[in-house]
């Protein structure tokens, strides 16, 4: 199948590459031209287990290609999937310049006809909008084209995008038009050859799928840090509780680890967006509401502990940070805790050493020079004579950190732990002082 992906991001690029990687001819265009020059050049721009290889052996293939030239674009798919960014406008609405001119662009250059995919995560009634204004376009330019739009919104994750994508949940395709749905059962079959696992509905219920599942993942993260802040109160412990209630089939263990907040490109927009759509149905949700009042206070909680043990004046004091990315395996920094946190240290005037194995360049980038930040180029290089080790990021590699040196290398032998990784018995044993997320 010839196929365009209109949008090379982190959802763009995946979905391109796996499409391309199951033998379909694929075309991924983008208005950033060093993206693209870099992609041409074989260089991947995020970073995503997996996906260099398949980028490079695809693009070899001839199967994966890459261009700014819209033209060419528009020309090449019989499917055309719109993946661009959707970020929030200061209101919480998701911003739909970019979608809108993605349509708009495939309206006034189509010359044979298309079916438009909605890839991005788009509110309700998005669809009814690229339709309209795709017609718009065809009816400026006094032709008759047949096309039709479909919602097939994305839930891979960041960090197992290539597996996710290959081996999907589920896949949500809201189409009402029988061409659309039999086109993309074709592209999906590749990806469901053990049972089926695609879901077909109409339009607005996919639309609304994808904020649905986004937020009651954002409700698990909330609720299990409001319950940590508590425990901390209450003397219990929150490693305790969520063994106690995950090990309930009906609850299950996932999203249950409380922590310094949700962050990432997906969840804070997300939660966000769908909150707006309600309000102006005249149907807020509270839930999500105390959801992201929850998320906001959560950001803070360890800088709290911080100066419940050290007070409130930083100046002077250093801090070994380690994990800047917003979750491990992505070097995505959109929305990050580690962001709040740094801000929250250095407003008290403190300066910060941090270390990440893959996000540090792109930190320097999202964060520009700072002179309270600087990077280390190994964990415990972050740590020599920082008068604390705060840990925002659950890498692989700093869950089993060797605590002896640890207390050597530190000035202070304290350990604030955002992301509940270390038995407290044992960094205790180290003589280290120890602070997590609701444990005792
Ligand atoms: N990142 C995720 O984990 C994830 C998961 C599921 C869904 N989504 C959704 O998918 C969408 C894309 O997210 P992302 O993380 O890939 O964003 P991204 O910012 O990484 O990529 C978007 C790309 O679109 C390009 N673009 C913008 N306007 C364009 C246009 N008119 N023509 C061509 N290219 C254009 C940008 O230059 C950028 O490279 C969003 O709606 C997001 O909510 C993201």
């Amino acid at each position: 199948m010839k196929i365009t992906m209109i949008g090379t991001g982190y959802v763009g690029l995946v979905t391109g590459t796996c499409l391309a990687e199951v033998g379909n001819d694929v075309l991924c265009v983008d208005v950033d031209a060093d993206k693209i020059a870099k992609l041409d050049a074989g260089e991947v721009p995020i970073h995503e287990p997996g996906l260099e290889p398949m980028v490079r052996r695809n693009a070899a293939a001839g199967r994966l290609r890459f261009t700014t030239d819209i033209d060419a674009a528009v020309a090449h798919g019989a499917i055309e999937f719109i993946a661009v960014g959707t970020p929030p406008h200061e209101d919480g609405s998701a911003d739909m310049q970019y979608v809108l001119q993605a349509a708009r662009n495939i309206g006034r250059r189509m010359s044979a006809t298309k079916i438009i995919v909605n890839k991005s995560t788009v509110p309700v009634g998005t669809a009814e909008r690229v339709k309209a204004v795709v017609a718009e376009e065809l009816a400026r330019r006094n032709v008759q084209i047949p096309f039709a739009v479909a919602s097939n919104p994305e839930f891979l994750k960041e960090g197992a995008a290539v597996d996710d994508f290959m081996r999907p949940d589920r896949v949500v395709v809201g189409a009402d038009d029988e061409r659309a749905i039999a086109a993309l059962r074709n592209v999906y079959a590749p990806f469901m050859r053990s049972h089926e696992r695609l879901l077909v509905m109409d339009v607005r219920s996919a639309e609304l799928t994808k904020y649905a599942a986004n937020a009651m993942l954002a409700t698990r993260i909330s609720f299990m840090n409001e319950l940590a802040n508590l425990a901390d109160e209450l003397g219990a412990d929150i490693e305790h509780v969520r063994q106690g209630i995950g090990s309930d089939p009906r609850i299950g263990w996932h999203f249950l680890y409380p922590g310094v907040g949700y962050g990432g490109s997906c969840f804070p927009k997300d939660v966000k967006a769908l909150r707006h759509t309600a309000d102006e149905h005249g149907r807020p949700l509270k839930l999500l509401a105390a959801v992201e009042a929850v998320n906001e206070g959560q950001k803070q909680v360890l800088v709290e502990k911080i100066v419940a043990r050290l007070g409130e004046d930083l100046s002077g004091r250093r801090f070994a940070l380690w994990g800047l990315a917003f979750k491990p395996n992505t070097d995505d920094m959109r929305e990050a805790p580690s962001r709040t946190v740094i801000d929250a240290l250095a407003a008290r005037g403190a300066r910060i050493t941090a270390y990440d194995p893959i996000a540090m360049d792109e930190a320097r980038r999202a964060l520009g020079p700072r002179d309270h930040l600087s990077y280390a180029t190994s964990p415990m290089a972050a740590c020599e004579g920082a008068d604390a080790l705060v840990v925002v990021t659950e890498w692989k590699e700093f869950r089993s950190p060797d605590f002896d040196t640890l207390k050597r290398v530190l000035k202070e032998p304290l350990v604030f732990d955002g992301r509940n990784l270390y038995e407290p018995e044992m960094v205790r044993a180290a003589g280290l002082e120890y602070f997590a997320i609701g444990r005792r």
